[in-house]
């Protein structure tokens, strides 16, 4: 068992399907996308640009720098070489995101919004 930090509820992400939050001092960009809750880093492998200023698109998560498509599941780019951290995501019940760095906590459930 990881350590999980709450850092932000669903609600935060309705409107922009996407948040900035830091987790144990690493920056982590969340986005929502079809149904569940996706933790990367939030700097991007390339050239160090925020993910979280991005957009969503198809899926996929663009970097505002120079609009690397990534997986949000796994971080890999389409077409590139290098791949984007990504985090464990658990949605409580009530709609409370929390994150953990350990990839241990990563499981296929991770980061499903309860219907
Ligand atoms: S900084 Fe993200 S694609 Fe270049």
């Amino acid at each position: 068992m990881g350590q999980w930090h709450d850092v932000a509820s669903v609600k935060d992400l309705s409107l922009r399907k996407k948040k900035a939050v830091e987790v144990d001092g690493t920056p982590v960009a969340l986005f929502w996308v079809g149904g569940k809750v996706y933790a990367l880093n939030d700097i991007c492998v390339h050239e160090e640009r925020r993910l979280s200023k991005g957009t969503l698109l198809f899926g996929k998560v663009i970097c505002p720098g120079h609009q690397w498509k990534f997986d949000p599941e796994t971080g890999e780019p389409d077409d590139q070489d290098g791949c984007q951290p990504t985090y464990a995501v658990r949605v409580s019940d009530d709609g409370a995101i929390a994150v953990s760095l350990d990839p241990a906590d990563k499981t296929e459930l991770s980061g499903l919004v309860p219907a």
